[in-house]
This record gives structure tokens, C-alpha cells and sequence, in this order.
């Protein structure tokens, strides 16, 4: 289950960054506006992996027994801590992402290019990219412990 979280949730990011998004931008506007809608209502699943990968991720951190409440005192407990943390920032991108597309979703943003809206488009790219990478650099942590 913990893996499945983190297939669907880094999946889907890719997915979105390495096909739907450049698609939608050659295919322009209309195209542009299904994906932000689509990449909304992924959002749903975003959460649903997050909340995945954490139940699972402290229950097996509960039942194994190198871990010991809080100290970081072996190399597994040491990738662990950092995939928290980096499992944290992820969360942090993930809430900026979906304010960001509830917003670009409002009529007002949508029909219009203000400036505010043209901002939030080239940050939703950024966020996208960098939890991609945040999650990449947690497999490999996961990989070493
Ligand atoms: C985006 C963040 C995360 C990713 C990509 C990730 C990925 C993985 C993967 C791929 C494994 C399987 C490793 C294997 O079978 O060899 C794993 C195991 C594990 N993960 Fe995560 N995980 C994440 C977040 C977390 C969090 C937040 C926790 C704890 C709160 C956690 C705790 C664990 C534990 C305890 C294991 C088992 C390690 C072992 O068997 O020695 N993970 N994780």
C-alpha cells in the first residue's frame, strides 16, 4: 500500500508534466483549460496518497525494529528522517499546488490573463517538477534503508 501511494501520486505528477501539459500547450486553449481541470480533480488523489503513504509509512516505522522513538542514531533511521522531511515539503508544494488550481479554475482567472493567473500558470509547472523530483530523491532514500 505504501508503494502503491507513491506510485499514483508520483505517477500521476509525471504524467501530467511529461504528457498532458506539453500536449495541452500545443493544442492551446480549450486544451489548456481541460487540463487544469483534470490536473484539479487529481488533487482528490494527491490527498488520498498522502494519506496512504503516511498511515503505512508510521505503521511499518512502528513494527520495525531498528526503529527507536525519534533517534536518528543508524543509517535507517537517518534515510527515514529525511524521507519525512522531504515527505513534508512535498505536502507543503502539494497545498500550493492545489490553491494555485482552485484559483486558475475561478471564472474570473480563466477567462481572463491577469497577472496574478499567468504567475500561478508558470508555478504550477515549477511545483509539479519539484515534487517530482522531491519523490525521485525519496524512492532512492527508501532504496537505501
Ligand atoms: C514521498 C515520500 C515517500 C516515498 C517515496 C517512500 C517510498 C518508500 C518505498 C519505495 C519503500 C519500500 C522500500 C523497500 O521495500 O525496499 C518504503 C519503505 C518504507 N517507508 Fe516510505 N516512502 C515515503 C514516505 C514515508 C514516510 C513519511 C514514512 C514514515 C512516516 C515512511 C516509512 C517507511 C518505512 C518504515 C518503510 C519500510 C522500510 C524497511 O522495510 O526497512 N515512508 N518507502
Amino acid at each position: 500500500m505504501h508503494v502503491f501511494g507513491v506510485i499514483v501520486w508520483l505517477g500521476g505528477l509525471m504524467f501530467q508534466s511529461a504528457i498532458a501539459a506539453p500536449v495541452a500547450q500545443a493544442e492551446g486553449e480549450i486544451a489548456k483549460a481541460a487540463l487544469r481541470k483534470m490536473s484539479s480533480r487529481f488533487i482528490g488523489f494527491i490527498w488520498m496518497s498522502v494519506w496512504t503513504v503516511a498511515v503505512t509509512g508510521v505503521l511499518m516505522m512502528l513494527l520495525n525494529p531498528q526503529f527507536e522513538w525519534f533517534r536518528y542514531h543508524n543509517t535507517w533511521s537517518k534515510l527515514l528522517g529525511f524521507k519525512q522531511l522531504i515527505f513534508l515539503l512535498m505536502i507543503f508544494y502539494a497545498f500550493g499546488y492545489a490553491r494555485m488550481l482552485s484559483y486558475l479554475n475561478t471564472p474570473v482567472s480563466n477567462g481572463g490573463f491577469d497577472e496574478k493567473a499567468v504567475l500561478y500558470r508558470h508555478r504550477l509547472n515549477q511545483f509539479r517538477k519539484i515534487s517530482i523530483a522531491l519523490g525521485i530523491v525519496a524512492l532512492l532514500l527508501a532504496a537505501g534503508m
